[in-house]
């Protein structure tokens, strides 16, 4: 908050509340991806699961596992779903999530972990053999820098027979994209507008939502959808809890998340720079998102 240039961590969206927009927000006709992820998944979870053949899932940033059932399925009918580990920064959602799951699938163990996996990668609970899942498109979240770490630190952890199921949103016509994240519902502004409430409640700051406009474009240079809040007035917010008053202009805006869009050969790319290799991909029909499996080297 204190750069020229003012930007906030989407990790912060993520309070109960940021949880609950985030669902509804894989429900709106416009946000295309959790759909186009879930056909990929129906389509070709068993495949996944005879190609990675694992007994063992862990999912980072699993919020609410919806899709996630479709891989358990698989691996139940393949008779190797042993144990499942969450790991989500936002802990109402995990606690449900482990919870729901471990009532549903007989004999399935559940250890969820609530923590911030840029942090805390390396105290995960993990098996060699497992399949450790990234869906929905999360990685995209990630600044190129920040990603290229996140994933090299993933390939290092990896044992030789442990595979890396990532969601990748693909590169589209700029109406698809930006309408995806401008939704008319408006959802996505409030979505937006929850890391606000987020730092009144934490650290005692008395912004005022109302007083910021979502606003949500493509970014064609960077290949990634560039999310910000636009502040209506010259105004000047107030943080106690770390001792800070900020300033904002009229119309100035702060960029609270990017999301990144791939295309197979950039993902080839950086899988080759990070120590980790495709072994298989997979779209849904309409070509919009992918699933890649990835092995380290
Ligand atoms: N995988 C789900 C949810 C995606 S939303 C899907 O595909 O629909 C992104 C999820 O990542 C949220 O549940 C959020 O709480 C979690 N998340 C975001 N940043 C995180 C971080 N730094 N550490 C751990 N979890 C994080
Ligand atoms: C979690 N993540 C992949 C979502 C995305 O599409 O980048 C978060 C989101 N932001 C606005 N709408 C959805």
């Amino acid at each position: 908050l204190s750069a020229p240039f003012k930007e906030l961590p989407p990790k912060y969206f993520y309070d109960e509340r940021g949880s609950q927009l985030f669902e509804r927000i894989t429900e709106l006709p416009e946000y295309y991806p959790t759909r186009a992820e879930r056909a990929i998944l129906d389509a070709r979870a068993r495949e996944i699961v005879d190609v990675a053949g694992t007994s063992m899932l862990i999912e980072l940033g699993s919020g609410s596992a919806a899709k996630t059932r479709c891989l358990f399925d698989a691996m139940r009918d393949a008779d190797a779903l042993e144990a499942y580990v969450p790991v989500d920064i936002s802990e109402e959602i995990t606690r449900e999530t482990a919870t729901r799951l471990s009532g549903e699938y007989d004999g399935l163990r559940v250890h969820g972990v609530v923590c911030d996996y840029e942090t805390h990668l390396e105290r995960i609970p993990r098996e060699p053999g497992g399949l450790i899942a990234f869906l929905g498109g999360t990685i995209g979240n990630f600044h190129p820098q920040v990603r290229r770490s996140f994933l090299a630190r993933i390939a290092s952890l990896m044992y030789p027979e442990d595979r890396f199921l990532l969601g990748t949103d693909l590169v589209k016509d700029r109406t698809r994209l930006e309408a995806a994240y401008n939704d008319s519902a408006g959802v996505t502004a409030e979505f937006n507008r929850n890391v606000l409430f987020v730092l009144n409640r934490e650290l005692g700051a008395d912004f005022d939502p109302a007083a910021f406009a979502h606003r949500a474009f493509w970014d064609e240079v960077n290949w990634w959808i560039d999310v910000r809040l636009r502040s209506l007035s010259d105004q000047t917010v107030t943080i106690p809890a770390i001792d800070m008053e900020v300033e904002f202009a009229e119309r100035e805006e702060m960029r609270t998340e990017i999301s990144a869009k791939f295309t197979r050969e950039q993902l080839e790319e950086i899988y080759a720079e990070v120590g980790l290799e495709l072994v298989e991909w997979w779209t849904d029909q309409d070509g919009l998102f992918a699933l890649s499996l990835a092995r380290s080297v």
